[in-house]
Formats: C-alpha cells, sequence, structure tokens
C-alpha cells in the first residue's frame, strides 16, 4: 500500500473540523492521516480532542513572538517539517497568515471557509447572508494564497437559507457540510499530489 499523505492541522478552536478529518483518516482506504495538530494558542479546545484521538497536538504560542508574526510562523514551518508534514490544512486557524508561511506552502495548504466564496470574505459569513435575505449559503475548501479567503476554490457545499433561520441554525446547517466537505475534498486533493 502507498504512504499515506502526512497532514498537518491548524486550529485556534474548538477544532469541529478538525475532528472529521481525524475520523476521515481512521478509514483504510483514505489517503491522508493527520500527523500533527497545531494550535497558536494554548487555550485551543481542540488541542485535548486531538491528544485523545491518539495524535501529537502541539501549542507554538503566538504570545511568545510578541507582535513578530514571521517569527511566529518559522517556529511553525520548523514543527512541520522536522515531522515531515506533506499538506497543511488550516481549520478555524484563526490569524491572517504572512508571505513567509503562504509562499513556503505555496500549493500545498488548504483552508476551509463557511461562505460560498467568493461571497463573504473574513468573519461573520452567517450574519451577512441572512441579512442580505439570500436563499443559499454554505462554505468553501480552497488553496491558500497571498489574499485573505482568496484562493483557487478546489469544492463547496451548499445549503438552503430557510424562512426564521437564525444565525446559530445556518452556522449548525452549514457546520454540518464543513465536515464532510472537507474530508472529501482533502481526500481528493491529496490523491491528485
Ligand atoms: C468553521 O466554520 C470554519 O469554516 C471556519 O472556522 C470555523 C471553525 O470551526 N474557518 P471548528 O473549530 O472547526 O469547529
Amino acid at each position: 500500500m502507498l504512504a499515506k499523505t502526512k497532514v498537518a492541522v491548524l486550529i485556534s478552536g474548538r477544532g469541529s473540523n478538525m475532528e472529521a478529518l481525524v475520523r476521515a483518516a481512521q478509514g483504510a482506504d483514505c489517503p491522508f492521516e493527520i500527523a500533527l495538530v497545531l494550535a497558536n494558542k494554548p487555550d485551543a479546545g481542540g488541542l485535548a480532542t486531538a491528544q485523545a484521538a491518539g495524535i501529537e497536538a502541539l501549542c507554538v504560542d503566538q504570545k511568545l513572538f510578541g507582535k513578530d508574526r514571521e517569527a511566529h510562523e518559522r517556529a511553525i514551518d520548523a514543527a512541520l517539517r522536522e515531522r515531515g508534514i506533506q499538506v497543511i490544512a488550516l481549520a478555524g486557524y484563526m490569524r491572517i497568515l504572512t508571505a513567509f508561511l503562504v509562499d513556503a506552502w505555496e500549493g500545498r495548504m488548504l483552508n476551509i471557509h463557511p461562505s460560498l466564496l467568493p461571497a463573504y470574505p473574513g468573519l461573520d459569513t452567517h450574519g451577512r447572508a441572512l441579512a442580505a435575505g439570500d436563499a443559499e449559503a454554505g462554505c468553501t475548501v480552497h488553496l491558500v494564497t497571498a489574499g485573505v479567503d482568496e484562493g483557487p476554490i478546489l469544492g463547496q457545499a451548499r445549503v438552503p437559507i430557510l424562512p426564521g433561520d437564525t444565525e446559530a441554525m445556518l452556522t449548525r446547517r452549514v457546520l454540518e457540510q464543513e465536515h464532510q466537505l472537507y474530508a472529501a475534498t482533502l481526500a481528493e486533493f491529496v490523491r491528485g499530489l
């Protein structure tokens, strides 16, 4: 059997997308393994979840680097390379990247975003879709480039916006799709490497 592609998932919070990727990676036919979960903050809830799943969970605390975002990313990059990581999956990683990490991992770093890009890059995507009276919402997996939420789109999933929807209801509906979309898109991406 071919070796599985080593993926690192970068998180800042609860990590439900990370968990979905971990679950998918347990499938015998899955072409990737989650070799590392890395957070930029020690209080990221997903670190404990990863550890409980038997995956190395590492915090490269941004606080230790003050305002020097590139130095923080150099430390992240070193940790990834030490472990032979081949692909990065950003999953709720809430820090804007510098050109250093984006260039170093060009074509090998994916992100999931809770909107149908190019609509609603940035934050508060569901609130904005509801305020605009949109008929549908969704999520996008894309390659990471210098512009925030801007890289080539690898996959999208759509959900309807229903009468009476609150932001919480829409968030939940989209998140369910995120979990499926990310695992499927990452697997397809890795098979094409
Ligand atoms: C998700 O909605 C993802 O699309 C966005 O941040 C959220 C992270 O949620 N980038 P989780 O930490 O994966 O639960």
